[in-house]
């Protein structure tokens, strides 16, 4: 493009002045456009995302949905998801329908500026016809980047807000921060102390979720010992277990694991050593012998084979 403009500037200079003058707002127009194309296409992103989620939540609890006769809900819900979704994707599209239409406008009117401007100099000022024609060519060639560059933008565009997306998902941290300095837990049996502990699931950041959950526990569970946590639906068992294995750090008070604050504890070296059963057990569309190797993919066959007859 350069190139070209040098040499559009040596073959006439008034000539490229006007080309370059009248073609210069595309600029600025395709740069609004793209700003406008990226937030349309994150939108769009983030709508298919809440759309496969609601999709998701209806395949993992199709029971308890039938159950409560709660279908017509769910459906007149995922059909507003759809909807939503929709409209921000055809709103996308009709910001990258202007892309193209613009280059051409501005192609146009550029081309008919320079004619215009060859024909009022006249031959006088020694822009000849075939001049003229040769010009043309020049500014068609000095906009044809711009052409190609409206034909893409779109697309990458919309792989620039998938890819957006992606890498704030990665970048979600998972749990609390792992300490960088860690100790060592000792080896044998390990004890447990919750000491003082009061915790609230405020990560989302609403009201709703600063109320605590768990307020001023204390517990010791010495090594060995067999504890059973009972209590209504919601008091905090869960809760408890994740403050224990570390899925989530209480904002007062501590969590030791054999005599080591668990934010000192590194966490390949506290999943060594302590188990979580969830609740809801979680089972990996493949064979039960891969599922019961994917913590410890070192685990042999016979490994496998000797957990089964120890559990027989
Ligand atoms: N991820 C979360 N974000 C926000 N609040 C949560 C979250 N998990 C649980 N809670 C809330 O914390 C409280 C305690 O929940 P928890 O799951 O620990 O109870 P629980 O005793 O295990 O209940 P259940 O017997 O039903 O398993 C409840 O009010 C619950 O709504
Ligand atoms: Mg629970």
């Amino acid at each position: 493009m350069l190139v070209v403009a040098i040499v559009m500037v040596a073959f006439d200079w008034r000539l490229a002045v006007v080309a370059f003058l009248v073609s210069a707002p595309l600029v600025l127009v395709l740069r609004t456009v793209q700003r406008h194309l990226v937030a349309a296409h994150t939108k769009s992103r983030e709508k298919n995302a809440d759309l496969l989620a609601d999709v998701g939540e209806i395949f993992a609890g199709v029971e308890t949905i039938q159950a409560y006769g709660a279908v017509d809900t769910f459906l007149s819900r995922t059909l507003k998801s759809i909807g939503v979704r929709a409209k921000a994707n055809i709103r996308a599209g009709v910001i990258g329908a202007f892309l193209f239409p613009s280059g051409e406008v501005f192609a146009t009117l550029t081309v008919a500026s320079v004619i215009g401007t060859g024909i009022a100099l006249g031959p006088g000022s020694g822009i000849t016809a075939g001049a003229l024609v040769g010009f043309v060519f020049l500014t068609y060639r000095f906009l044809e980047p711009i052409a190609e560059f409206t034909e893409t933008i779109d697309q990458t565009q919309s792989a620039v807000a998938g890819l957006r997306r992606v890498i704030s998902v990665l970048d979600t941290p998972i749990g609390p921060e792992e300490s960088s300095r860690p100790l060592p837990l000792p080896t044998g049996s390990l004890g447990v102390d919750v000491r003082n502990v009061t915790f609230s699931y405020r990560s989302r950041g609403d009201d709703e979720n600063d109320e605590p959950v768990l307020t001023d526990i204390n517990l010791l569970i010495a090594p060995g010992e067999h504890v059973a946590f009972v209590g209504p639906s919601g008091s905090g068992k869960t809760t408890l277990a994740r403050l224990i294995s570390r899925l989530v750090d209480p904002q007062i008070g501590t969590v030791s694991v054999g005599g080591v604050d668990l934010r000192r504890v590194a966490n390949a070296d506290l999943r060594s050593r302590l188990v979580v059963v969830p609740q809801e057990p979680f089972l990996f569309a493949t064979t039960i012998g891969e599922n019961l190797v994917f913590a410890d993919p070192n685990a042999t066959r016979q490994d496998v084979v000797a957990t089964f007859e120890e559990l027989r």
